[in-house]
């Protein structure tokens, strides 16, 4: 037996075996606890729970540090095309030009939905959320692909993938011209992945749109930074889904409306609601931050504080660098932009958030540039689901290949009545 810890309970003592990850993370197997001991594990909110081993993603949240497949974000971010980085995370190696040239066309290939799926959409509210919208297409998808409904089958599961990753971009575009009642543009094959989700976004039947490079480059790098963060809740939410050996869709539909949650990627829209909230209230920073700090209220600073990371998130710093360079290279003077640097100041230089170890996220700064390059706010949960759709799939994956994988099944501790007896009916007072 390797190194091993050793846990005692009312006189027994057992040994944990010791897992160890390659960057130095150590988890304790308490696997054989409750055979042995009679006891689970309490972990409300898993914060101190391994779910499984995993080789795609590491972060360390005490120094910042996040890697895909063993490259630092901040290079992928910088020097990767989306899809590079999603070749990445699904095949554990960068690609080569020509890998990546049939990877992108294929996927290119698959960017149409079914024209039956077209009409769908005319079947929901005009104010529908676009994460409720793509949550339900991308579960429909599973009517119409029946050959792909066992994740185990290699050749049926690396099409589905292909399909989700070329198809969510055209179901949210859709559902924006659907919500703004204009007519769907169909994917266009002499465009490229993000070119072709903002064609199909903002181009009209009368007007073509000709994305700005610097535009395409910056969604680029949001899709990029967004492509996988280990296990957060949508993607654990995509792996217990699929721990019950349910398809792909499902599994992934259930992804994005876990993601939809405030605390999650609906953040990214809660912070430019917050912003506008205090620019037209005429709050300072500080005095926002006093509402925040006030436990009698629900008020969170969102894109602030994180379950793992305890400094300031890596992928937070590569877009608060974009969001001034891109707004400078836009010509544009943001009100939020300055906003938000002064709020992150007074948070940073507060006890509160000292204490808690508190710092921006992803979703601090990333809304800031969706906004200044035209996003509408409503899609940008929708952008995040569209970045983090290579990290379901590769987990996903890796999952379903995963000898210890076993159906998601935690337990609990009964807090409930103790048994009594069955009252009938009549003579209950
Ligand atoms: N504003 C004010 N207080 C906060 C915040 C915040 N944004 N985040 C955490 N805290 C406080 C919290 O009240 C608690 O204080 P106390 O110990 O006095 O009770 C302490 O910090 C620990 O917080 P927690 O809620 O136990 O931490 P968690 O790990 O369960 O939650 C979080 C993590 C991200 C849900 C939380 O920090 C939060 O709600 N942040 C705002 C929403 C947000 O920006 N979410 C995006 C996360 S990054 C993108 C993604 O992965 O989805």
């Amino acid at each position: 037996m390797g190194e091993f810890a050793e846990l005692t309970f009312r006189g027994r003592t057992i040994r944990l075996p010791v897992v160890e990850g390659t960057e130095g993370d150590i988890g304790l197997d308490v696997s054989s606890l409750r055979s042995e001991l009679g006891a689970i594990t309490m972990d409300p909110g898993f914060a101190n729970t391994g779910s499984c081993r995993s080789a795609i993603t590491f972060i360390d949240g005490e120094q910042g540090i996040l890697r895909y497949r063993g490259y630092d974000i901040a290079d992928l971010a910088e020097h990767t095309t989306f899809l590079e980085t999603a070749m990445l995370l699904l095949k554990g190696e960068l690609p080569t030009k020509p890998e990546l040239d049939a990877f992108t066309e294929s996927v290119k290939e698959y960017m149409v939905l079914h024209e039956d799926v077209r009409h769908f959409f005319n079947a929901f509210p005009k104010d529908a959320h676009p994460m409720a919208v793509a949550g339900a297409v991308v579960g429909s998808l599973s009517t119409f692909y029946p050959e792909a409904m066992d994740p185990r089958n290699v050749e049926e599961s690396r099409e589905s993938c292909r399909r989700l990753l070329a198809k969510l971009p055209t179901i949210i575009a859709w559902s924006y011209k659907h919500s703004r009642g204009r007519p769907m543009a169909y994917p266009h094959h002499s465009m490229g992945y993000v070119e072709n989700f903002l064609h199909m976004l903002f181009s009209a039947p009368y007007r073509d749109y000709v994305p700005d490079p610097l535009v395409v480059r910056a969604l680029e790098m949001i899709f990029v930074l967004h492509a996988d963060h280990e296990q957060n809740c949508s993607t654990s939410t995509v792996r217990v889904v699929g721990s019950a050996q349910a398809n792909m869709f499902a599994a992934i539909s259930a992804g994005v409306w876990a993601l939809w949650g405030p605390l999650h990627g609906g953040a990214n829209q809660a912070l430019i609601e917050m912003l506008e909230h205090i620019r037209q209230s005429g709050l300072t920073p500080r005095q926002f931050i006093d509402q925040v700090k006030n436990k009698t209220s629900t008020i969170r600073l969102m894109g602030f504080g994180h379950r793992v990371y305890k400094n300031y998130d890596p992928r937070a710093k590569v877009l608060k660098k974009a969001a001034f360079e891109a707004l400078e290279r836009l010509g544009i003077q943001n009100e939020l932009l300055d906003l938000a640097v002064r709020l992150e100041e007074a948070a940073l230089t507060d006890d509160y958030f000292i204490e808690r170890k508190l710092y921006p996220n992803v979703d601090f700064y990333s809304g800031i540039i969706l906004k200044a390059i035209g996003i509408p706010l409503t899609m940008f949960t929708a952008i995040f689901a569209i970045g983090r759709m290579p990290g379901w799939l590769a987990q996903f994956h890796e999952m379903q290949r995963d000898p210890e994988t076993r159906i998601a099944r935690p337990r609990q501790v009964y807090t409930g009545q103790a048994r009594r007896d069955f009252l009938p009916i009549e003579q209950r007072g």
